[in-house]
């Protein structure tokens, strides 16, 4: 079955404790943190001391998206704040391969992203020590952005790509019941989603009608 990870960009930044809650009753997989600086991205969310407050507030596992220039300064705040993954992205990462066992020393899971105009090739020499993929359906930055159908054939590449290994390959952007039926058929085993989580009053019923 197809994971679901909510992204709390969508949600009541003025009520994150309680939407954590909300996302725990819903049957949420993991909860998808998006972290920018306004600078990789245009626009700043939160970062290590607003996730730390939310931890103890759910056992669902934390991937924290790192929408930011320079992730290999700033890993291991993540780690102490309590995420379970972190997520890079390959265009700021000169030395991937690097990133990623620093991301494992730390005893977490790690993920590379990639933007809509970057190739699946980069992570030809990795996969070996991928734990997940983050396809970018959107340029990264704003939530509400519609889905980017030229990414399909990518994920299918991807999803031949890992082959039989054990690499969840998850979706970012622009998902509704209608995109996550077509992420799906791509290969994609997780999506993420905001807006399409957090509208509206039946956060249970949204995740349903995505899975
Ligand atoms: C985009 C973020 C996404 C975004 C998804 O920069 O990485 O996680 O919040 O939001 P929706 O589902 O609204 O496209
Ligand atoms: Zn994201």
């Amino acid at each position: 079955m197809v994971r679901i990870a909510p992204s709390l960009l969508a949600a009541d930044f003025a009520n994150l404790k309680d939407e954590i809650f909300r996302l725990n009753e819903a049957g949420a997989d993991m909860v998808h943190l998006d972290v920018m600086d306004g600078n990789f991205v245009p626009n700043l969310t939160f970062g290590p001391c607003v996730i730390k407050a939310l931890r103890p507030y759910t056992d669902l596992p934390f991937d924290a998206h790192l929408m930011v220039q320079n992730p290999d300064d700033m890993l291991e705040w993540f780690a102490l704040a309590g995420v379970d993954m972190i997520t890079v992205h390959a265009e700021v990462c000169p030395h991937l391969d690097k990133t990623i066992d620093a991301i494992h020393a730390l005893g977490l899971k790690a993920g590379v992203s990639l933007n809509p105009s970057t190739s699946e090739n980069v992570l030809e020499y990795l996969l070996d020590k991928l734990d997940l993929i983050l396809v970018m359906t959107v340029n990264p930055g704003f939530g509400g952005q519609e889905f980017m159908e030229n990414q399909l054939p990518k994920i299918a590449k991807i999803r031949s790509l890992i082959g039989h290994r054990d690499i969840i390959l998850s979706v970012d952007g622009g998902i509704n019941p209608m995109t996550a039926a077509k992420a799906i058929a791509a290969g994609a085993d997780m999506l993420v989603a905001g807006t399409a989580v957090f509208s509206g009053e039946d956060m249970a019923k949204n995740i349903a009608a995505l899975r």
